[in-house]
């Protein structure tokens, strides 16, 4: 049997549009401000990751207060909020608008699962929140990705079983959640990053349900075989 997908569960950052290279020039500038070391390929672990654990990680070793902590957090989200103003429809990813729209008209279901608090924000600049039937956010659950929590609280959203949903992902930690969730996914980007996910596409562009309905079919069969009775 063909795996039975009612849901899509999209990240937004890095998945929908680029604010993923906004995310990583606003922590730039703090690093830099704060003479700390930082570079794209450090910025890779950050993908995905909550706005806390993203500075820890920046900061390392280094001992830091509480109040110092919060202030950093609070001037990164200043510069990035100050990037993403200008944000309009235009900056949707290729190939994003058509494959929302083909899942519309199969009747599968759609939630943005983005460990953002400002999530709400870039969706009504990208004009693409009336499409979406359910928005879970930075502010949603408590344990961030890799924790499935976010992932199984944007299925039960929309009323679905993990194995009813697949998830599409740019970051590792964010295959991980929705892997640990027992869900379908899809991985964005080189595989030495989302290698893990069912699928792994370069991007959406090009990108089309009935293809991607295909490739889990044929995956399904491997996976029967792999795995025994996972998901049936
Ligand atoms: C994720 C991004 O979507 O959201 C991370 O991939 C970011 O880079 C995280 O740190 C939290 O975002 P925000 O807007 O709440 O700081
Ligand atoms: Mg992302």
């Amino acid at each position: 049997m063909s795996p039975d997908i009612r849901g899509f569960i999209f990240d937004l950052d890095g998945v929908l549009t680029d604010t993923a290279e906004y995310h990583y020039l606003a922590w730039h500038k703090l690093a830099d401000e704060e003479e700390l070391p930082f570079n794209r390929e450090a910025n890779e672990a950050l993908r995905g990751v909550s706005r806390r654990e993203s500075l820890l990680h920046i900061v390392g070793d280094r001992q830091y207060s509480e109040a110092q902590l919060q202030e950093m957090m609070d001037r990164k989200n200043r510069y990035y909020v100050e990037s993403i103003q200008n944000i309009s429809p235009h900056d949707l990813l290729p190939g994003v608008v058509t494959l929302l729209d083909e899942l519309k008209q199969a009747g599968i279901k759609i939630a943005l699962g983005s460990a953002s608090k400002n999530a709400q924000t870039v969706i009504e600049k990208l004009g693409i929140t009336n499409r979406i039937d359910a928005i879970t956010d930075g502010y949603s659950v408590q344990r961030p990705k890799p924790a499935p929590d976010l992932f199984l609280y944007a299925a039960n959203q929309l009323g679905l079983e993990p194995s009813q949903v697949i998830v599409v992902e740019d970051a590792e930690a964010g295959i991980e959640a929705a892997l640990a969730g027992q869900m379908w996914t899809i991985g964005l980007g080189p595989p030495a990053r989302v290698g893990a996910a069912h699928i792994v596409l370069p991007s959406l562009a090009g990108v089309h349900w009935t293809d991607l309905r295909a490739k889990l079919n044929e995956l399904r069969i491997g996976d029967k075989e792999d795995k025994g009775d996972k998901g049936e």
